[in-house]
């Protein structure tokens, strides 16, 4: 067994079940830094960093909440997800223009070039706009106008996957698929995100139903900080292809069979469960154990602005607090496009890329 050094600051070690003496003194940090991977789950309004926030209140003439980008990063401590939710609403009050959506999905593009992200599915969230009169059209397009020149320039595939807030009224997110027909070509999916306690999945299974007959995927928030039943109703109401999060599926033994038999993937978010305290620390983290169940997990970063970290910090916490092996941060690399929506000859593609990468380092 070989140690690879890191020069970050948590002084963390990847350990190697190989017997590959030749590889020496590569730094964690610089393996998952290269180690090609996909994203699929991050809002897009959780990408708002404070900076452009303070830049498009500016141009759109309207205060944002706190005085500085310090003071509003000083409020980023939450106790649990509605503390978060709360900042978060409030920080997307600040996006009105096309151009707005497009510079918020640009600048996590660029981000998540640099981290060598080939792939990401990302929520918007169009009830939270719609709520204040900006018009599905100019959020969409937006987002979408960005996502194109990600793939022309950045070389990053997208999916695109619109989510409906579950504190809001069946009735909201009936008219919200509505609007969203008109631009079915660019919407893979229907997900299910906000306020998880007291708004189970069953509220919108009918606006479910009509999204599947529609043609779209479906995926839903479960199990984040609600009850296991939550999920068994993801799966058996809404008829999930993937569930975000997922961390309290482990109290039910039998769901967590079902979700092994079903190879049903669990978007996880390691930073995002720790600021919300959905777990105490990241040593506790249930990834490790839902990768020893057989569980398809996968890493992501939920709302990387509101988190401290993008995808790549986020393979670094747990890799360093759960002492991840090298073969399980592989794994999870090749689980993210397994999880994926591209299709299957592009899910191959993506994996081989994987592989190659790490034969670059390990025979
Ligand atoms: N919206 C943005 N982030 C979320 C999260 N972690 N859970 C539920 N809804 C969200
Ligand atoms: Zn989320």
């Amino acid at each position: 067994m070989k140690q690879l050094t890191t020069n970050d600051q948590s002084n963390c070690f990847l350990r190697l079940n190989t017997a590959t003496e030749h590889l020496f003194m590569m730094s964690l940090e610089d393996f998952i830094l290269g180690l090609p991977k996909a994203e699929l789950h991050v809002h897009i309004e959780g990408t708002f960093e404070p900076e452009l926030m303070f830049e498009i209140a500016r141009r759109n003439n309207l205060k944002v909440k706190y005085s500085s980008v310090e003071e509003l990063k000083a409020a980023y401590q939450f106790n649990n997800l509605q503390e978060f939710l709360n900042i978060y609403y409030s920080g997307a009050d600040v996006l009105i223009e096309e151009q707005d959506f497009y510079d918020l999905t640009w600048d996590y593009l660029l981000k998540i070039h640099s981290q060598n992200v080939l792939h990401t599915e990302i929520f918007f969230d169009p009830q939270t706009h719609s709520l204040r009169a900006v018009p599905f059209s100019k959020v969409i397009s937006g987002i979408h106008r960005a996502l194109e020149d990600g793939r022309e320039k950045l070389g990053i595939s997208s999916r695109l996957i619109l989510s409906i807030l579950r504190h809001l009224s069946e009735e909201s997110a009936f008219q919200t698929l509505q609007e969203a027909l008109e631009y079915r070509e660019w919407i893979t999916a229907f997900g299910l995100d906000s306020s998880e306690r007291g708004h189970p999945p069953s509220k919108f299974q009918r606006v479910f139903e009509k999204a599947l007959e529609e043609g779209f995927l479906t995926v839903a928030h479960a199990g984040e900080e609600g009850p296991p039943e939550y999920v068994w109703d993801a799966l058996n109401l809404l008829h999930v292809s993937r569930i975000d999060h997922g961390n309290r599926a482990l109290k039910d033994p039998v769901l967590v069979q079902e979700l092994v038999k079903r190879k049903m993937p669990l978007t996880v978010c390691p930073l995002s469960n720790l600021k919300l305290k959905v777990v105490r620390d990241m040593t506790k983290h249930p990834l490790a154990e839902m990768m020893e169940k057989g569980m398809l997990a996968t890493i992501n970063s939920d709302d990387p602005a509101y988190f401290g970290g993008y995808v790549n910090e986020n393979y670094l916490a747990v890799a360093s607090a759960l002492n991840l092996t090298h073969e399980q941060i592989v794994q999870l690399a090749k689980n993210s496009f397994t999880a994926s929506f591209l299709e299957e000859e592009e899910k191959q593609e993506m994996i081989e890329k994987v592989e190659e990468y790490d034969h670059l380092f390990f025979d």
